[in-house]
């Protein structure tokens, strides 16, 4: 899967010229690496404000309705070390929860009833070794559905304050887009966003949601009182009926981690293009994907050097599938190395289903002296339509949500310089087998134009979200 056009003449002048170049630097300084701490994930960090390059090379703040201030902040431990913690769907197992490779355990109690009702926080067989009665290979999309039963992925989700408050914000502050209106909230897991809806003066609000937690949904309803206004119903979107044939507006949480990982927003299209009226809302209606490179050198040699030698043994076998797995992990404002780069912004009112397969340039604009390790990607929504601009952003230095950032480490750690750039090319579609998971391929090419005029280093790598 890897392959890196860097001749060895090249790594060889490369490797003199980085030497030099590192004694130049004071790498103490500069050096500005994660720190996994324990803090519960529910905390909430100071809100720091991330220069973003927008499409038209414009520096804008990028921090939406979020506070703002200058410096990193340290951020909760990363998932792969919270293994108690449940996860939202990641599904390298029936439960959401991300594989942990020391967790790879034959789970021989692991019966229907089990793969019902498992929590996402207890170690099975990955779904990826599982067959169906046929013998059929069980994939993650097979257990998609059953990762959104159990009530502590949507403990998470609620929990989730940038998350759930900005919902909350931009439905109740914007009530002349919900009076007497009929409202769709597809997926609607606990039922939040469509009592949300109901408060804010909805005539009727028809929650679909396909997981077995439609039966909470339905009783959470009738606690709350709302029963006359919010339907529940349970089934796939695109298998149900509704009694209108059209609705006013369209509520849906439906991001994932690198914003489209579980590909829920065919969903969301499909239902706009069937139920919304020809003025309808939808909420959000905007999205932006950004890619930025970091220095991570301490949490490199933690996830990926590790494999080179556990207690005298070489299992660097297993350093390839961790490095062609990205990682879902907090990353702090001040591991950045560049500006970041818009790779897909998405209007909600027309994207196509096919338009989610996509390929893009990027060109990150170096701003220190430093290495790099990574690039990560890290996404924002907004409800364009409401009264004030309400939005969320999960980059780094924005207050933590549960999707965190996406790490992909390069092969080749750089030595960067402020005001060079990093250049190449992010491709991603969906997995052909599985197309909950997505393949994201990155090429990337640093060739520097500063006094040393050091060779071009040009690294490709294919990677797999799952
Ligand atoms: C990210 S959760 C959001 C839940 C809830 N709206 C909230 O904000 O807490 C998405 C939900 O959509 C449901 N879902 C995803 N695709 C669906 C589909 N095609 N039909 C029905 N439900 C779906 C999932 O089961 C999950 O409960």
């Amino acid at each position: 899967m890897q392959t890196t056009e860097k001749n060895n003449d090249e790594t060889e002048t490369l490797n003199q010229l980085s030497q030099k170049m590192a004694q130049e630097l004071n790498l103490q300084q500069q050096k500005k690496m994660r720190k996994p701490q324990q803090e519960p994930r529910s905390m909430t960090a100071a809100v720091l404000a991330a220069p973003i390059t927008s499409s038209s090379g414009d520096t804008r703040i990028h921090s939406l309705d979020h506070k703002s201030s200058s410096h990193g902040t340290k951020r909760a431990a990363p998932r792969a070390r919270q293994s108690n913690l449940p996860t939202r769907c990641s599904s390298n197992d029936a439960t959401g929860e991300r594989t942990n490779n020391s967790d790879m355990v034959v789970d021989s109690t692991n019966s229907e009833d089990d793969k019902k009702f498992s929590r996402p926080d207890r170690p099975q067989l990955p779904a990826h070794a599982k067959k169906d009665a046929k013998g059929n290979t069980l994939t993650s999309s097979d257990y998609y559905f059953d990762s959104y039963s159990h009530f502590s992925i949507h403990e998470e989700m609620l929990k989730d304050s940038v998350r759930t408050g900005t919902y909350q914000r931009a439905i109740l502050n914007n009530k002349h887009l919900f009076k007497d209106k009929v409202v769709l909230d597809v997926g609607c897991g606990t039922g939040i966003l469509s009592m949300f809806a109901a408060q804010a003066g909805a005539k009727a609000v028809y929650g679909v949601e396909m997981a077995s937690i439609a039966v909470e949904a339905e009783k959470i309803v009738r606690a709350n009182g709302l029963q006359d206004v919010v339907k529940i119903i349970r089934g796939k979107v695109e298998d149900i009926e509704l009694p209108h044939d059209k609705v006013d507006v369209i509520i849906s949480e439906w991001m994932g981690y690198f914003l489209l990982y579980e590909s829920m927003l065919d969903t969301v299209i499909y239902a706009r293009d069937r139920w919304l009226k020809k003025d309808g809302v939808l909420f959000p209606d905007k999205s932006t994907l950004y890619l930025a490179a970091i220095e991570d050198a301490e949490y490199k040699q933690e996830k990926i050097h590790f494999w080179e030698s556990v207690y005298g043994f070489n299992m660097s076998c297993i350093k390839e599938q961790a490095m062609s797995e990205p990682l879902v992990d907090c990353v702090e404002y001040q591991a950045l190395v560049s500006r970041a780069c818009p790779i897909l912004t998405i209007d909600l009112y027309t994207v196509t289903i096919d338009e989610l397969d996509f390929s893009s340039m990027f060109s990150l604009p170096l701003t220190v002296n430093s290495y790099c390790h990574a690039f990560i990607a890290y996404f924002d929504v907004e409800f364009s339509k409401c009264h004030v601009k309400v939005g969320l952003s999960t980059g780094p230095g924005c207050d933590y949500t549960h999707w965190k950032q996406t790490v992909f480490y390069i092969d080749h750690e750089l030595l960067v310089h402020a005001q060079e750039r990093i250049t190449g090319e992010i491709t991603v579609k969906r997995n052909a087998h599985n197309p909950r998971d997505l393949d994201i391929k990155i090429n990337s090419t640093y060739a520097p134009h500063h006094q040393y005029a050091l060779p071009p280093v040009r690294q490709q790598r294919l990677y797999h979200l799952r």
